[in-house]
């Protein structure tokens, strides 16, 4: 298959990568605009100019177009859309999953897609609705795979994608992973989450899109079908998705809705055009709302604001933030902060994958403290060599009578000197202590102690931290004057 992924750089659990589709190279997280060729409120050329390195379409919309079905067959995708990039088609299996029976087959599906010369096909698999049971989910979850391995037999030489299904049940999820890793497919989209993400189940999406990931092999390129909401992009990322479709640029323009980072504004309600965009700075909200080209403008709006928040995330991936930004994205909603809880519950799978080392570590609040560098610190500490007599210091200071004297940094731990200009001690900056990082730090304490039984410790805290040091390290001796 003529479909590569190469990971450049990591954060969490989330890539920079390049994807590699028939010569053709797109940067990676990405976003591919649905084009509906019926509507291009924006069109593919535009989208090029735009950065747009690949773009989705539906190939069940050609198959039923008298406008395009033959132009398609004669010219090709890429000349009826004027579009060089990478093209990737949809089977019409959502179209299937909401408006009931689709009159077209998987081989019939798959062939067509081939014919019009799209980058990337999509078998004809089942989405699964989030209110199925588990018996449902796992007949059509067999459905959707033999549909993928009748697609690898009848055309060995496609670019396949393996839709990865299983409802809500993690455990289908996993195991629909799985298999799609042992069939060797080097690109997955996750699919049935736009009835989730609707819904704003965040916590819920976050379940099975781990799930679906521990199947899943790390080099697989996953795109998360029909997320298309910016808001959700560096939670999803965090998870490892690489890829994104969005018609919501469209679907939001088409009802005035104006998209920010954080969410989305009826235009009716702006007074403002709070943006950095080509329309948003040539214009008033008013003349913006009165205009004869409002649903134009306002996808374009939309699309530059989910392009740009893709290229943020990509800088923040390399900038080892990405934990930042998730944190400032999932506080735009309550269910979003759902979902990032349920992240950080899930923080020991994700901190195999993350960096030893990154430019810096913000503390933004109680969640904090159960990142990955968090955790990894915890799992470090027990390996300081140790004296008999241990002195843990918050301020600092040493004393006499000490055989090793550590010194004390929340939301991590104690740590010896020589680690005070490594990450992630040196690279934090932490504001005025609160009890929630002082109860990490104590943590780390707790870890230390468990692995040294032969040593003794003191911890030397200062008054105001006494009684919550006492609570969280009772086997220790707790000073609160100098020593
Ligand atoms: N678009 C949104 N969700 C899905 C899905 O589960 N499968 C396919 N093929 N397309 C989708
Ligand atoms: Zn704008």
């Amino acid at each position: 298959m003529a479909i590569t992924f190469e990971v450049i750089h990591k954060d969490i659990a989330g890539r920079v990568g390049k994807l590699r589709v028939n010569d053709k190279t797109v940067r990676t997280p990405a976003l591919l605009p649905v084009v509906n060729p019926h509507l291009p409120l924006v069109t593919p050329r535009e989208m090029r100019e735009m950065g747009v390195e690949a773009l989705i379409t539906n190939a069940y919309i050609f198959r039923r177009s008298t406008e395009f079905h033959d132009r398609a067959l004669a010219e090709g995708l890429h000349g009826v859309l004027d579009f060089d990039g990478v093209i990737m088609t949809d089977s019409g299996s959502f179209q299937l999953s909401v408006y009931g029976e689709v009159e077209v087959s998987n081989r019939d599906t798959l062939e067509f897609q081939q014919a019009i010369k799209s980058d990337i096909v999509v078998p004809l698999d089942l989405p699964t609705p989030p209110d199925a049971g588990p018996g449902r989910a796992a007949r059509e979850l067999a459905v959707t795979m033999e549909r993928i391995r009748e697609a690898q037999a009848l055309f060995p030489d496609a670019n396949l994608a393996a839709p990865v299904q299983g409802g809500i049940f993690t455990d289908l999820r996993e195991e629909a992973g799985r298999a799609v890793r042992d069939l060797d497919f080097t690109f997955a989209p996750i699919g049935a989450v736009v009835p989730l993400m609707e819904s704003y189940r965040y916590k819920e999406l976050v379940q099975v899109v781990l799930a679906a990931k521990r199947g899943l092999s790390p080099g697989t390129a996953v795109h998360l079908f029909g997320a298309g909401h910016p808001s959700m992009f560096a939670l999803a990322v965090a998870m490892g998705c690489d890829l994104f479709d969005s018609a919501a640029y469209a679907l939001f323009a088409r009802e005035g809705r104006y998209i920010t980072p954080h969410g989305s504004l009826k235009i009716d309600e702006l007074a403002e055009l709070p943006c950095a965009c080509r329309v948003c700075r040539s214009m008033t909200a008013d003349e913006l709302r009165k205009s004869e080209d409002r649903e134009r403008l306002l996808a374009l709006h939309n699309l530059h604001v989910t392009l740009a928040e893709i290229a943020r995330i990509r800088q923040a991936i390399q900038d080892g933030t990405l934990w930042e930004l998730v944190d400032e994205r999932c506080r735009s909603h309550p269910r979003l902060l759902d979902g990032y809880r349920e992240l950080l519950a899930h923080v020991a799978e994700l901190e195999r994958d993350d960096p030893v080392s990154k430019r810096r570590f913000f503390y933004r609040g109680s969640e904090t403290c159960r990142r990955t560098e968090v955790l990894r610190f915890h799992e470090v500490i027990p390996r300081i060599p140790l004296g008999e007599r241990v002195l843990v210091s918050f301020d600092g200071q040493g004393a006499p009578g000490f055989d090793t004297v550590l010194n004390f940094k929340p939301p991590f731990g104690p740590y010896p000197v020589e680690l005070a200009e490594t990450f992630p001690v040196g690279q934090s900056e932490v504001p005025e202590w609160d009890d929630d990082m002082v109860r990490s730090g104590c943590a780390g304490i707790r870890s230390l102690m468990e692995a040294h039984p032969e040593s003794r410790f003191t911890v030397q805290c200062g008054e105001v931290w006494t009684r919550l040091v006492l609570e969280e390290v009772p086997d220790a001796e707790v000073l609160h004057e100098q020593v």
